[in-house]
């Protein structure tokens, strides 16, 4: 039984890197939840970001990665949920100040932005890097609010 269960999911800009990620984390140990795009046929982002939204809802993932394109799409899609805290990277950097400050639960990737090792690096440090708390706490508790405007 693997210790967490990452969802991911993509449009069809981000079916090779989804491969990619999915191979990653599976080499890891870890439990991987593919919830599509299976095929080069276009799709539709924000039906991905829905998915991966409701596994994280439901406990069937503790955190996720989303790809579509430029990542850009998708992102704003997951973050219509209140329980999404997604964060679009196109680097290390990003990617360790959006577990440390942000508290990201899901990863975002473009497909056709970004490199292969570039993105490996990014879910390393999603996957490990903690997040501070202290004063980043109090903001990413604001964002919760921001959803009852
Ligand atoms: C699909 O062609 C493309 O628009 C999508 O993958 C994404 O980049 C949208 O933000």
């Amino acid at each position: 039984m693997p210790a967490q269960t990452i969802a991911v999911a993509s449009d069809h800009g981000g079916i090779e890197l989804k491969a990619l990620i999915c191979s990653e984390l599976e080499g890891r140990g870890l439990g991987v939840l593919d919830l599509g795009t299976d095929g080069p046929s276009s799709v539709d982002y924000p039906d991905f970001a829905m998915k991966l939204a409701e596994a994280i809802k439901e406990g069937r993932a503790a955190r996720g990665v989303l790809i579509c394109g430029t990542g850009i799409g998708i992102s704003i899609a997951a973050n219509r949920h209140a329980h999404i805290r997604a964060a679009l990277v196109h680097d290390a950097f990003g990617a360790r100040m959006a577990r440390q400050h942000n508290d990201a639960n899901v990863l975002v990737l473009g497909g056709r932005t970004i490199g292969p090792e570039v993105a490996k690096d990014c879910l390393v440090l999603f996957l490990e890097t903690p997040f501070e708390g202290g004063r980043h706490a109090r903001r990413v508790a604001k964002l919760a609010e921001c959803g009852e405007r």
